[in-house]
Formats: structure tokens, C-alpha cells, sequence
């Protein structure tokens, strides 16, 4: 992934926004929820539909002002709230008639392009990269977590092979000088040694930083619980993921709910039942070569989706247990 490098578009352009469209069949009206609101692509299209009603989530307040320019056209038929999906079940909808739901993980061009994010390493200034709703900064990560645990998150985060030498280097710099974007980005150039000609040396310490300051695997693992609690029989979830950690944990969640098998490892073995999902289709949906020609960052996109078999809200899964090893690294914020 790829997402700090700043497109040279100005235009947010929405990923794959035929295929959702045509997964979520808007066409015979309902209530969605758009999960990540961004810019308000999806949502728009959604509303263009008469029938439609979408509840629209997003952690970045910037959203909150572009939704209620859509409230002028749509009204009551559009209801935003400044929420991290994690906590989708705060907003009570049990009871609901839930036909789709959608998950568009990432950034929008607009928070790579804004400089007081500092999600991007093409820019100078503090390191932030918190996208709203946050507890900490990138800058507390760098410049105050000790050299074992910034280490795991390089490592297992960003796949950083030479993250060994890149934290020696910060816990040395930091003694001296607050590490800002800049100085962090000096660093990485100065002590990797296996460079990769095809991305920017800072690529990977900036996704693991991006996901860990976000709390990303947390956020999807709940967000992606919650919603199967509340979407009805037949309703359609769809995610659409940028790196290789969020598509493993869709993969993972949507293929192990499809299967008639009970998730305990304990005798007896539990028929439960059709199971939750179906799956239509096993391989993912990527962008087609126009989209890839208009739009380059719809290069690393990947798209699943699942059908609900019942409307039972609660259900078994090992997903927690599945990526306890990255929540761990989660944890490891509760130190800041
Ligand atoms: C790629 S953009 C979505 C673009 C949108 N589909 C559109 O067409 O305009 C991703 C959005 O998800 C939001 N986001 C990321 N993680 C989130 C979370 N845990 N909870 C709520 N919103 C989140 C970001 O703030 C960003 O606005």
C-alpha cells in the first residue's frame, strides 16, 4: 500500500464505486450504512436511489462538514454521525431493517493531500497522521514508545525487514531533538539497508505508524463483528481493503463464517446450522483497467463481500483469538 504518496489528482475519487454500487442494489431501495462516509461518494450514489436511506459513519470530522451539504438534497434520508466504525453497535440498530453495509478502509485523497494530518512523508512538520477520534499521535510513538515495542510495530505493521536499525537510530536522534515528519523520514534513508527501488524508503514505517497511531486492526475487527450483529437476512456486507493485514482479516472473517463448522476446538463438533455468510465469490474484486488508467491508487484495492443467511444478531467467531497477536500490538498504545 501506498497511500502516502500523494496522488498528482486533486479530485477524491471513489474506489470501485460501479462494483459496490452494483453489489449493494441501491435500484430496490432500503437502508445502508456507509461506514466510511470520506468525501461521500458511495453514500451520494446510494442516495440517488428514491427508496434509499444511508447512515453514514466517519472518525474525521472534515466528513461531518461535506454531509451537511448533503442533507440540503437528501434530508432526513441521509443521518451522519461522527463515529469510529468500532462502535457501529452504539448506534442501536437492532431492530433495523439493515439491507447493506460498506466499509471503504483507507484515506481519501483529501486527508493525504492535508499537511496538518501529516499522513504523508512528501511533507515537513509534526508527525500526527490521526485521522479523528484518536488517543495518541504518531509523534507520541516515535519520540516516547521504547525501542522493543516501536520495533514490533515495524515489523509486523509495515514488514520492515531493517526495522532493527531504523529504531536504534530514532532512540539515539530523539535524546537530542523531537523526531518530526522530516527527521523521521532522514532516518529511514540513513539506515535502511535493503532498499526497494519500486517504493518510497519511508513507505512501510508510514503505514505501520498510519495503522498502529489508528488503531486500524481493532477498528476493523469490531467494525466488521458489529456489522454482521445488525445487517438483516439477505443483506449484503462489503469491504473494500488497501494493505495486505486488512484483507487478510476480511478474508479470514468472511471464509470462516461461510462454513458449515463449529469454531470451538472442543468436542463435541457443533452442527450450528447454515452458516452466517454466503459467499458468491471467492477471490477478491480489483478496479478494472479504466478505473486503473483514471485513478492509481485504486491499484492496491480489493474488494469482498458476503450475503447474510439469518437474522441472528449474535454469533460465534475466533477472529479475536484468530489476530491476538496483532491486537497485542494495539495494546501496546494503552502506554501512551
Ligand atoms: C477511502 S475514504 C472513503 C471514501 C468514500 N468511500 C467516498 O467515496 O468518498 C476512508 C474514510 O474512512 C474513514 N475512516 C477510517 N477509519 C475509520 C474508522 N475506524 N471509523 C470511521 N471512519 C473511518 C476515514 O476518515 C476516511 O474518511
Amino acid at each position: 500500500m501506498d497511500a502516502t504518496i500523494v496522488p498528482n489528482v486533486n479530485k477524491h475519487y471513489s474506489v470501485l464505486l460501479n462494483e459496490i454500487i452494483s453489489i449493494l442494489t441501491p435500484q430496490y431501495g432500503g437502508t445502508f450504512i456507509d461506514c466510511t462516509f470520506g468525501q461521500g461518494g458511495y453514500t451520494k450514489r446510494l442516495l440517488e436511489y428514491s427508496n434509499t436511506k444511508v447512515i453514514a459513519l466517519d472518525r474525521d470530522s472534515e466528513s461531518k462538514k461535506i454531509s451537511e451539504n448533503f442533507q440540503k438534497n437528501y434530508n432526513e434520508r441521509l443521518y451522519f454521525k461522527n463515529l469510529k466504525f468500532s462502535q457501529l453497535n452504539n448506534l442501536k440498530l437492532k431492530n433495523e431493517n439493515i439491507k447493506g453495509i460498506v466499509f471503504d478502509l483507507g484515506y481519501s485523497t483529501t486527508q493525504i493531500k492535508d499537511v496538518k494530518k501529516g499522513l504523508s512523508f512528501n511533507f515537513t512538520g509534526k508527525l500526527n497522521m490521526m485521522l479523528g477520534l484518536n488517543n495518541f499521535s504518531a509523534s507520541d510513538v516515535i519520540n516516547k514508545l521504547d525501542s522493543k515495542d516501536l520495533e514490533k510495530i515495524f515489523k509486523y505493521f509495515g514488514e520492515e525487514k531493517d526495522s532493527k536499525n531504523i529504531v536504534n537510530r530514532i532512540i539515539k536522534d530523539r535524546k537530542y531533538n523531537l523526531i518530526n515528519t522530516e527527521s523521521l523520514v532522514k532516518i529511514i534513508n540513513l539506515t535502511k539497508k535493503r532498499k526497494n527501488y519500486k517504493i518510497h524508503n519511508a513507505t512501510k514505517i508510514f503505514q505501520a505508524l498510519r495503522i498502529f497511531v489508528n488503531q486500524e486492526i481493532s477498528e476493523l475487527i469490531y467494525g466488521l463483528i458489529n456489522a454482521t450483529k445488525i445487517l438483516k437476512k439477505d443483506g449484503v456486507l462489503a469491504v473494500v481493503t488497501f494493505h495486505s493485514i486488512e484483507d487478510k482479516i476480511v478474508k479470514y472473517f468472511f471464509k470462516s463464517l461461510s462454513e458449515k463448522k463449529s469454531i470451538s476446538r472442543y468436542e463435541p463438533k457443533i452442527d450450528q446450522g447454515n452458516p452466517i455468510f454466503q459467499m458468491k465469490q471467492k477471490k477478491p474484486i480489483v478496479a478494472s483497467k479504466k478505473e486503473l488508467s483514471e485513478n492509481i491508487s485504486s491499484r492496491s484495492a480489493k474488494l469482498r463481500f458476503v450475503i447474510k443467511n439469518t437474522d441472528f444478531y449474535n454469533f460465534e467467531t475466533d477472529i479475536l483469538e484468530k489476530f491476538k497477536f496483532l491486537l497485542e500490538i494495539e495494546n501496546l498504545g494503552n502506554k501512551l
